[in-house]
């Protein structure tokens, strides 16, 4: 496809992001040509209100009120879909692989839900199908692991991977304030998903996780094996606690590859305050890779927002403006394995919030069913007392997620927890 011909861009979705993608096409449009060998064209766009002003001259290019239409277009030679969800965004995708043409898209739930149907028609067609800005927004991760770590046998990839959530969790840090009005900001401020409940319940940042996965894998993206929590339950206490014993709380995706499958999990996580992952503050994004030649790789990035996700977006258009193409997911999707999902998951250190009522012999009820449960407590902090009330946190010796789960059950049995006890997962990063 390389040649001095424009690169014919059929751009569906005029939000925030495709609205970033005109704004950097005009301000670095010459660079961009530069490097790409020839220029990109957007020839037609494709938006639920016409009229709306998106601050860019759209003049030039052709209307479609149905992105199907718009990727069929014969004046279209890649179509980039950033409309989000998986009604008219999946047919126009599928409408455009189905006519041979390259798709950018930056539709992470689409992907995770259709990914390898869709890596299957491109293949047929020897489309390009690229997803860049679907992960981590502006981090170049889907091109570092699928170009730069193919020599690799990975064996962990984790992710901070919801701009909206670090959001939260670090502003409730940092100012105390509520996260209802944290969460408002974060809309107000182009991060949030049309549905937050998609951000906070964890299901956004999960969709990526599995896509990371697929590549990393060589796997089939399996969406529905990931173990999902948001980060509803956590308070401020837990952040001040966590804080106080050395830890931050993230929200942490996590794959790896267990002798006996798959291991995907999305959760609330307590990581070392010192580390890269713990450090970081607003919509940063981070992935780290882990593999046997190279050891770990840590990519740190803005996560959301118009700029950074519109640069993932024109990274893909620049390859394939030049040829560049390859699987949608580093193996022809007919080589992808269907994963296995590992039962057991990998052993972790916990952190459990305790509510209990301050008598005697209340602990001493806790240590015996933590006991029973072969649970090994290694600190244990009791932050005064409300009334009768004694909150208790305690971090454990490293155990299995089930055997915690079990122990909290018969905590939460005593009739000296007053509240449901809570665990969060110590991640080693
Ligand atoms: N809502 C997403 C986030 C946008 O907050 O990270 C980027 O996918």
């Amino acid at each position: 496809m390389a040649g001095t011909e424009p690169l014919r861009v059929g751009l569906a979705g005029l939000g925030t992001v495709g609205a970033g993608v005109l704004r950097l096409l005009a301000g670095n449009g010459a660079a961009i040509a530069a490097r790409a060998g020839r220029p990109l064209r957007v020839t037609a766009v494709s938006a639920r209100d016409r009229a709306r002003d998106r601050g860019s001259d759209l003049s030039g290019a052709a209307w479609e009120a149905d992105p199907v239409a718009l990727a069929l277009r014969p004046d279209v030679d890649v179509l980039v879909e950033v409309i989000g969800g998986t009604g008219p965004a999946l047919a126009a995708v599928e409408a455009a692989l189905g006519a041979g043409k390259a798709v950018v898209t930056a539709n992470k739930a689409m992907l995770a839900l259709h990914g390898a149907a869709l890596a299957a028609r491109a293949d047929a067609r020897g489309a390009a199908l690229r997803w860049e800005a679907a992960v981590a927004g502006g981090i170049p991760v889907i091109k570092a692991l699928g170009e730069g770590l193919p020599g690799n046998r990975i064996t962990r990839v984790m992710g901070v991977l919801n701009g909206t959530c670090n959001y939260i969790l670090t502003t409730m840090e940092k100012t105390g304030a509520d996260y209802a009005d944290v969460l408002a900001d974060a809309q107000r401020l182009g991060y949030a998903e049309a549905d937050p409940a998609v951000d906070v319940g964890g299901i956004d940042a999960a969709h990526k996780l599995a896509l990371l996965a697929a590549l990393a894998f060589g796997t089939r993206v399996d969406f529905a094996g990931v173990a999902i929590r948001g980060i509803g339950e956590i308070t401020l206490a837990d952040i001040r606690r966590a804080a106080d014993m050395g830890y931050r709380v993230k929200l942490l995706g996590v794959a790896r590859m267990n002798a006996d499958g798959l291991e995907q999990r999305m959760e609330p996580c307590l990581v070392p305050a010192g580390s890269t992952l713990g450090g970081l503050e607003g919509v940063t994004n981070a992935v780290a890779i882990e593999g046997d030649a190279v050891g770990q790789v840590t990519m740190v990035g803005p996560g959301a927002g118009a700029g950074p996700t519109a640069s993932a977006v024109i990274g893909d258009l620049v390859d394939i403006a030049r040829g560049n193409v390859r699987p949608a997911f580093g193996l022809p999707a007919a080589a992808l394995a269907r994963p296995e999902r590992s039962s057991v998951g990998s052993e972790a250190a916990y952190y459990l919030r305790l509510t209990l009522r301050d008598r005697p012999g209340a602990l001493a009820q806790v240590a015996t069913v933590l006991g029973e449960h072969d649970v090994s407590i290694d600190r244990m902090r009791q932050y005064g007392h409300r009334g009768t009330e004694a909150p208790v946190v305690i971090l454990t010796h490293p155990t299995e997620g089930r055997t915690v789960s079990a122990a909290l059950a018969g905590i939460a049995a005593l009739d000296v927890s007053l509240a449901d006890p809570v665990a969060l997962r110590i991640e080693e990063v």
